[in-house]
Protein backbone atom coordinates (compact mmCIF):
# COMPACT_ATOMS: atom_id res chain seq x y z
CA UNK A 1 0.00 0.00 0.00
CA UNK A 2 2.91 2.50 0.57
CA UNK A 3 4.84 1.89 -2.04
CA UNK A 4 1.08 2.37 -4.34
CA UNK A 5 0.73 5.63 -2.39
CA UNK A 6 4.20 7.11 -3.15
CA UNK A 7 3.71 6.08 -6.59
CA UNK A 8 0.69 7.80 -6.97
CA UNK A 9 1.93 10.92 -5.11
CA UNK A 10 5.15 11.24 -7.30
CA UNK A 11 2.90 10.90 -10.30
CA UNK A 12 0.30 14.01 -8.76
CA UNK A 13 3.74 16.08 -8.93
CA UNK A 14 5.07 15.15 -12.45
CA UNK A 15 1.39 15.94 -13.59
CA UNK A 16 1.53 19.32 -12.70
CA UNK A 17 5.13 20.07 -13.66
CA UNK A 18 4.20 18.77 -16.87
CA UNK A 19 0.89 19.81 -17.13
CA UNK A 20 1.35 21.56 -20.60
CA UNK A 21 3.83 18.94 -21.62
CA UNK A 22 1.83 16.34 -23.77
CA UNK A 23 1.14 12.73 -22.18
CA UNK A 24 4.24 10.34 -22.94
CA UNK A 25 2.74 7.06 -25.02
CA UNK A 26 2.49 4.08 -22.81
CA UNK A 27 5.31 1.36 -23.68
CA UNK A 28 3.62 -1.98 -23.48
CA UNK A 29 6.22 -4.54 -23.58
CA UNK A 30 5.92 -8.31 -23.88
CA UNK A 31 8.52 -9.89 -21.52
CA UNK A 32 10.36 -13.09 -22.16
CA UNK A 33 9.15 -16.47 -21.75
CA UNK A 34 8.40 -17.25 -18.54
CA UNK A 35 11.25 -19.16 -15.57
CA UNK A 36 8.97 -20.63 -12.72
CA UNK A 37 11.75 -21.08 -10.48
CA UNK A 38 13.30 -17.55 -10.80
CA UNK A 39 9.54 -16.23 -10.38
CA UNK A 40 8.82 -18.56 -7.25
CA UNK A 41 11.90 -17.05 -5.90
CA UNK A 42 11.09 -13.20 -7.12
CA UNK A 43 7.51 -13.27 -5.97
CA UNK A 44 9.26 -15.19 -1.89
CA UNK A 45 11.54 -12.32 -1.98
CA UNK A 46 9.34 -9.24 -3.14
CA UNK A 47 5.67 -10.00 -2.66
CA UNK A 48 4.95 -12.02 -0.03
CA UNK A 49 5.06 -9.51 2.38
CA UNK A 50 1.89 -7.87 0.78
CA UNK A 51 0.61 -10.59 -1.01
CA UNK A 52 -0.62 -14.64 -0.49
CA UNK A 53 -1.45 -16.93 -3.78
CA UNK A 54 -4.63 -18.34 -2.13
CA UNK A 55 -5.60 -15.79 0.90
CA UNK A 56 -5.64 -11.67 1.01
CA UNK A 57 -2.95 -9.61 3.04
CA UNK A 58 -2.17 -6.11 2.45
CA UNK A 59 -2.57 -6.98 -1.59
CA UNK A 60 -5.37 -9.08 -3.17
CA UNK A 61 -5.31 -12.90 -3.46
CA UNK A 62 -3.40 -13.92 -6.75
CA UNK A 63 -4.72 -17.33 -7.95
CA UNK A 64 -5.90 -16.73 -11.28
CA UNK A 65 -4.77 -13.46 -11.57
CA UNK A 66 -3.51 -14.01 -15.09
CA UNK A 67 -6.68 -12.86 -17.40
CA UNK A 68 -8.73 -11.82 -14.78
CA UNK A 69 -10.06 -7.98 -15.23
CA UNK A 70 -7.93 -5.70 -12.93
CA UNK A 71 -9.50 -5.28 -9.38
CA UNK A 72 -12.32 -8.21 -9.39
CA UNK A 73 -10.64 -10.66 -6.63
CA UNK A 74 -14.02 -10.88 -4.82
CA UNK A 75 -13.65 -9.71 -1.01
CA UNK A 76 -10.68 -7.38 -1.52
CA UNK A 77 -11.59 -4.08 -1.09
CA UNK A 78 -9.61 -2.07 -3.77
CA UNK A 79 -8.41 1.72 -4.09
CA UNK A 80 -11.05 3.73 -6.80
CA UNK A 81 -8.58 3.22 -9.37
CA UNK A 82 -8.16 -0.37 -9.54
CA UNK A 83 -11.81 -1.08 -8.80
CA UNK A 84 -12.71 1.44 -11.78
CA UNK A 85 -10.12 -0.22 -14.08
CA UNK A 86 -11.47 -1.74 -17.73
CA UNK A 87 -8.15 -3.12 -18.15
CA UNK A 88 -7.24 -6.72 -18.26
CA UNK A 89 -4.29 -9.11 -16.41
CA UNK A 90 -1.95 -9.85 -19.51
CA UNK A 91 1.72 -10.12 -19.54
CA UNK A 92 1.98 -6.99 -20.98
CA UNK A 93 -0.45 -5.00 -18.51
CA UNK A 94 1.01 -7.19 -15.72
CA UNK A 95 4.72 -5.72 -16.77
CA UNK A 96 3.37 -2.20 -16.92
CA UNK A 97 2.44 -2.43 -13.33
CA UNK A 98 4.97 -4.22 -11.72
CA UNK A 99 7.38 -1.71 -13.51
CA UNK A 100 6.01 0.82 -11.21
CA UNK A 101 6.71 -1.18 -7.78
CA UNK A 102 10.39 -0.06 -7.80
C1 LIG B 1 3.94 -3.03 0.02
C2 LIG B 1 2.89 -4.00 -0.30
C3 LIG B 1 2.92 -4.67 -1.66
C4 LIG B 1 3.96 -5.33 -2.26
C5 LIG B 1 5.37 -5.57 -1.73
C6 LIG B 1 3.44 -5.83 -3.52
N1 LIG B 1 2.14 -5.47 -3.66
FE1 LIG B 1 0.91 -5.96 -5.23
N2 LIG B 1 -0.60 -4.89 -4.38
C7 LIG B 1 -0.53 -4.27 -3.14
C8 LIG B 1 -1.80 -3.59 -2.90
C9 LIG B 1 -2.17 -2.78 -1.66
C10 LIG B 1 -2.60 -3.83 -4.04
C11 LIG B 1 -4.00 -3.28 -4.31
C12 LIG B 1 -3.80 -1.91 -4.93
C13 LIG B 1 -5.05 -1.11 -5.19
O1 LIG B 1 -6.16 -1.51 -4.79
O2 LIG B 1 -4.89 -0.04 -5.79
C14 LIG B 1 -1.81 -4.66 -4.94
C15 LIG B 1 -2.25 -5.12 -6.16
C16 LIG B 1 -1.56 -5.98 -6.98
C17 LIG B 1 -2.06 -6.53 -8.21
C18 LIG B 1 -3.48 -6.32 -8.78
C19 LIG B 1 -4.31 -7.54 -8.39
C20 LIG B 1 -5.75 -7.51 -8.84
O3 LIG B 1 -6.50 -8.35 -8.32
O4 LIG B 1 -6.14 -6.68 -9.69
C21 LIG B 1 -1.09 -7.31 -8.73
C22 LIG B 1 -1.15 -8.13 -10.00
C23 LIG B 1 0.04 -7.23 -7.83
N3 LIG B 1 -0.27 -6.40 -6.79
C24 LIG B 1 1.23 -7.90 -8.01
C25 LIG B 1 2.31 -7.78 -7.17
C26 LIG B 1 3.57 -8.49 -7.37
C27 LIG B 1 3.82 -9.50 -8.50
C28 LIG B 1 4.40 -8.11 -6.38
C29 LIG B 1 5.86 -8.49 -6.19
C30 LIG B 1 6.74 -8.18 -7.30
C31 LIG B 1 3.67 -7.16 -5.55
N4 LIG B 1 2.42 -6.99 -6.06
C32 LIG B 1 4.19 -6.56 -4.41
C33 LIG B 1 0.52 -4.26 -2.28
C34 LIG B 1 1.78 -4.77 -2.55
Amino acid sequence: MARALVVAFAGAAVNQVAAQAPAPARVWVTPAAGDADRGRALYAAQCTSCHAVDAHKTGPAHRGVMGRRVGSAPGYRYSDELAASRLRWTAQTLNAWLATLR
